[in-house]
């Protein structure tokens, strides 16, 4: 189990035991409580009588009227009982609002671990934030497999296709000055990681072998193997993302850092090399 199971397990688990909490409470004081019943104390009443006196009978005016005794109002009389109707609502607002809590508890545990799922690939190492894509000896062996012919490869956990690019080229190109290539130390062929993403509407854009190339299926947009724009309604070249080769000799392709290049006036490789797949 890694560190992310382990901690959405915890979360899980904090969450439950508080609903269980807020259960066991609403169950202590639901049916099974004890009834809140009132047993009348005649001592009580007489002490209490002997302390608060009783309201004081007026005595009537009227003649009539005073002819008719009047009991006085004792404490008792002025005692509500609490009727058994009464004590049921009672109980079920109380129950009532401990569902709803146990509701609201609920949906903001479910909201709080979305909210964690969202962030955490950041935070692990996904997709946002700096990808491992792999020793980079291999990878350059991958794309440029020495006979001439160039397959760039898909990291799906960056969403980039990797193309090779030659030092030689990058002066006076659209990505001159900018951390995009790396690996050609020792004039090797280097690498570029180019956003899979159309840079249009988003859509996703394959390569097309046979013109040598990446042509985007959703409105035609088409770009060389450097992701150089050549026709479409794309407003610039494909991004890409900053590079760099960890002391491991990894190929690390920081998908949090996108570079955003204009139009290549003039492209780097030419485009197209055969046939369109549009
Ligand atoms: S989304 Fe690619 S051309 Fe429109």
């Amino acid at each position: 189990m890694d560190a992310t199971a382990i901690f959405i397990t915890a979360l899980i688990a904090v969450g439950v035991v508080v609903a269980a909490g807020v259960f066991a409470v609403a169950w202590r004081r639901g049916p099974k409580a004890a009834p809140i019943v009132g047993e009348f104390d005649p001592e009580a009443a007489k002490r209490d009588a002997s302390t608060h006196a009783p309201p004081e009978v007026v005595e009537p005016e009227s003649e009539l009227v005073a002819d008719e005794p009047h009991e006085p109002i004792t404490i008792e009389d002025r005692r509500l009982p609490v009727s058994a109707e009464d004590l049921g609502v009672t109980r079920r607002k109380f129950l009532n609002r401990a569902a709803l809590g146990l509701f609201g508890i609920g949906f903001l545990g479910a909201l709080g671990i979305q909210m964690l799922a969202f962030i955490w690939p950041k935070l692990k190492g996904g997709f946002g934030s700096k990808v491992v894509a792999g020793r980079l000896d291999d990878l350059r062996n991958s794309v440029v497999p020495g006979d001439g012919s160039v397959t760039p490869v898909f990291v799906p956990e960056a969403q980039a296709w990797l193309v090779p690019m030659e030092e030689s080229l990058l002066p006076g190109s659209s990505f001159e000055g900018l951390p995009v290539v790396a690996g050609t130390e020792g004039g090797n062929t280097g690498l570029m990681a180019l956003w899979q993403k159309c840079v249009h509407l988003g859509c996703r854009v394959p390569e097309c072998e046979s013109s040598q190339g990446f042509e985007c299926p959703c409105h035609g947009s088409k770009y060389n193997y450097h992701g150089e724009y050549d026709s479409g309604p794309a407003p610039r070249n494909l991004d890409r993302f900053a590079l760099e080769v960890d002391n491991a000799g990894n190929l690390v392709i920081d998908t949090g850092t996108v570079l955003e290049t204009p139009r290549a006036t003039v492209k780097t490789i030419a485009y197209p090399q055969g046939p369109s797949c549009l």
